[in-house]
């Protein structure tokens, strides 16, 4: 069983950490973490519209490896604090990379994803500005990559006042997650 997490947080013990790292808990098989703000050197999607007619990107930079991490993953786990009630600027950057799996669908018909997957969504916030269009960006992104299943997402929303570190629900949850839903 493979997992593939994307993190969009800049911060390494933050808070997406935190709930991560209680998901990490229990969770079985192999896991890979790639943290947005590490890959800031693969370029955002440029809409060149090569993918219009070819079932691959034209882009050559580290992406491609994540491609095929893509598709050997059985599930995929998109993480991020909220930044203006969306996933954080990197993360978006990052996954706008995934428009080949659109195009290929879209103009050529072809699914470049074989194995179905299961998705997961871990989000934080300070406390304003709510979760709901995160929510659906990480839904659109994950069924993009495959994931048929998108389970409940886990969220830490008052970390102004609460750290997720200190959150018990939201640990509580995350935990649950890695250990049933994988
Ligand atoms: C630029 C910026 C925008 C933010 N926008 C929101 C928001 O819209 N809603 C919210 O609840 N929290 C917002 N926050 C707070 C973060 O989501 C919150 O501090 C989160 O717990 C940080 O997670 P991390 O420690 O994993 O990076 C924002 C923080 C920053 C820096």
């Amino acid at each position: 069983m493979k997992t593939l997490i994307f993190d969009g947080s800049p911060r390494k013990n933050g808070d997406t950490a935190a709930l991560l790292s209680a998901f990490l808990e229990g969770l079985k098989g192999e896991y890979t973490l790639i943290r947005a703000y590490d890959k800031r050197d693969i370029s955002p999607c440029v809409d060149c519209r090569y993918c219009w007619d070819h079932p691959a990107c034209a882009i050559r930079d580290d992406m491609q490896k994540i491609y095929g991490l893509i598709e050997e993953s059985d599930c995929i786990v998109i993480a991020s604090p909220l930044y203006y009630s969306e996933l954080t600027g990197p993360m978006l950057s990052l996954l706008s990379r995934l428009q080949v799996y659109y195009c290929a669908r879209k103009f050529q018909g072809v699914s470049l994803i074989r194995k179905p997957k299961k998705g997961a969504i871990l989000l934080c916030g300070g406390g304003d500005g709510g979760p709901e269009q995160a929510v659906k960006t990480a839904k659109m992104l994950l069924r993009s990559m495959g994931a048929k299943e998108i389970a409940d997402p886990v969220m830490s929303l008052h970390t102004n006042e609460i750290p997720a570190a200190q959150d018990p629900d939201a640990l509580c949850a995350a935990r649950k997650l890695g250990e049933n839903w994988i």
